[in-house]
């Protein structure tokens, strides 16, 4: 069953979205060569924390995995997709690109999202991933309308994804989100006969997250079963915004209304 969130829940779940973006904006501005993954852990946890919320990845239970995350954020360079811890030991570098996923839970209600930095400069085609994967995730916003379909989403992902020659990884869906980190529907970056394909319906909110890979889509696990890699070592991209399907088209819970491209 897909839940539908009333006006007054969508502003609850604005507030942790909002919040969200904060800690990824304050995030962002601290990537450079030299700083550690950890760092951006420490930092994220301090944010969260002092905002009242508790971090939502922090001891959440992965079904798939068959154990609970241990961190606040997912930070995952280069050729990982997802899922990559934070160490101390991964020391960014120029030329990298880290993806940073996080979630909150405030009073009830749950906000995710996701962006991939470049750490100092960076390849020309490390560049277009990024802009293709944002672009991706931008057009699949604008389908989450009344009337439209849950594969209206999937299909302007995948669609922009291929005319740029990359890869969609199908491994990872994003999801419905409210009360729970996931909720249904499943949100799939493609287009598959066997996907369920409901009506999108005014109060429905999708946390859609395309993760693109700059060759070919299979992923491998590493041996820690968390960080899922490209099995060609090719850079993987992600970013992710929650939105809320309103009668006045798409809303955007994860960032601020005057912060859109
Ligand atoms: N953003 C991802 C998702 O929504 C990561 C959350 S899973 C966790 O599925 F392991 F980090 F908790
Ligand atoms: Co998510």
């Amino acid at each position: 069953m897909i839940v539908r969130k009333t006006a007054a829940e969508l502003e609850k779940m604005r507030r942790s979205g909002l919040l969200v973006w904060r800690v990824l904006k304050a995030l962002e501005r601290m990537v450079e060569p030299g700083i550690s993954t950890m760092d951006l852990e420490v930092a994220a946890e301090r944010m969260i924390r002092d905002a009242g919320a508790r971090p939502a990845f922090k001891g959440y239970y992965v079904p798939a995995v068959g154990r609970q995350y241990p961190f606040v954020l997912c930070t995952s360079v280069n050729e990982e997709i997802v899922h990559g811890m934070p160490s101390p030991k991964r020391v960014l570098k120029e030329g990298d690109i880290v993806s940073i996923d996080t979630g909150v839970e405030l009073e009830g209600y749950y906000g995710d999202s996701a962006i991939t930095v470049p750490v100092g400069r960076i390849s020309p085609e490390a560049e277009r991933l990024l802009r293709v994967t944002r672009e991706a995730l931008e057009l699949a916003i604008d389908r989450a309308r009344q009337g439209n379909r849950l594969l209206d989403i999937s299909a302007a992902i995948e669609t922009h994804v291929q005319a740029a020659g990359f890869s969609v990884v199908r491994d990872y869906v994003g999801h419905g989100i409210g009360t729970r980190l996931h909720e249904e529907p499943q949100v799939p970056n493609y287009v598959d006969r066997r996907n369920e394909n409901p009506r999108l319906k005014e109060g429905m909110v999708l946390a859609i997250e395309p993760m693109v890979a700059a060759g070919r889509a299979e992923v491998a696990l590493r041996p820690d079963r968390w960080t899922a890699v490209t099995r060609d070592g090719s850079y993987a991209a992600h970013f992710e915004h929650c939105v809320a399907v309103t009668a006045n088209g798409p809303l955007v819970l994860t960032r601020p209304e005057d912060n859109e491209p």
